[in-house]
């Protein structure tokens, strides 16, 4: 029995199962799950009912990811899509779900990096690279300017000054792939996960509930920043994002 290698459209990952052993078709599709990104799906096909793989799956995601499975002849189809495409509430909801994601993300480069997979932990840190700076636009360009938290002092301030630092060490981390400097990399990476996961934190705990409270206060403008931030999180405004944040 072989397995097969996804095929990877630009939004839709392909994955055939049919034929492998449970104990292998699960892994495979949390491993794909956990880079999906908004505007992204997972197309499955397999030769039994995938119901208990599916839910084993999603709670290893922490119930992020949604799905619909539907049987086809002799076997079923199932898609698979960031839960939180369906049912964020603001934009507050879907960045701490990006914060999971990049994340999960990081931490993989830095776990390839560790075990020496070079080729595999440049191609997860340029997916990270590109969401990382979607995020820290939407947050730094598009929210703190409308939604506030102390641009002088206080917790925006403390999230700009942050964010400097982990885009400055983002690139560091780029070069250091362009450079195939690979002695290196473990240690900026170990430290980067770590700056990484306090800022997020720092953020959800400190000035995301001020953010959320400026939110709701305009109902009109929350719907908005909502549908902006799904599609920006998806690259429809990479341009400006990369002009912004060059590499
Ligand atoms: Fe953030
Ligand atoms: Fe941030």
């Amino acid at each position: 029995m072989t397995v097969s290698a996804p095929l990877e459209g630009e939004n839709t990952i392909f994955l055939d199962l049919r034929g492998v052993a449970d104990a292998s078709a699960g892994p495979q599709i949390f491993a794909h799950a956990q880079r999906l990104g908004l505007g992204q799906r997972i197309l499955v096909e397999i030769d039994r009912d995938p119901h208990t793989l599916l839910r084993a799956a999603s709670f290893q995601m922490r119930e992020t990811i949604s799905w619909s499975a539907e049987e086809k002849d002799r076997g079923w189809q199932v898609e698979i899509r960031p839960r939180v495409e369906v049912d964020a509430r603001d934009v507050v909801d879907l960045l701490v779900w990006d914060h999971y994601r990049l994340d999960r993300q990081f931490s993989e480069v830095l776990a390839a990096a560790n075990a020496g997979r070079m080729e595999e932990a440049e191609a997860i840190f340029r997916e990270y690279w590109i969401g990382l700076r979607r995020h820290v636009y939407m947050e730094n360009h598009v929210l703190a300017p409308a939604l506030g938290g102390g641009m002088e002092q206080g917790p925006l301030a403390d999230m700009l000054f942050e964010h400097d630092s982990i885009v400055e060490q983002s690139r560091l981390v780029d070069e250091t792939f362009r450079e195939q400097d690979h002695a290196l990399l473990p240690a900026i990476c170990a430290v980067l996960s770590g700056s990484l996961a306090k800022h997020e934190n720092r953020e959800e705990n400190t000035l995301f509930p001020l953010w959320q409270a400026a939110n709701n206060r305009d109902r009109t403008r929350a719907a908005e920043f909502l549908e902006r931030t799904r599609a920006l999180l998806a690259g429809a405004e990479d341009q400006t994002v990369k002009q912004m944040f060059p590499e």
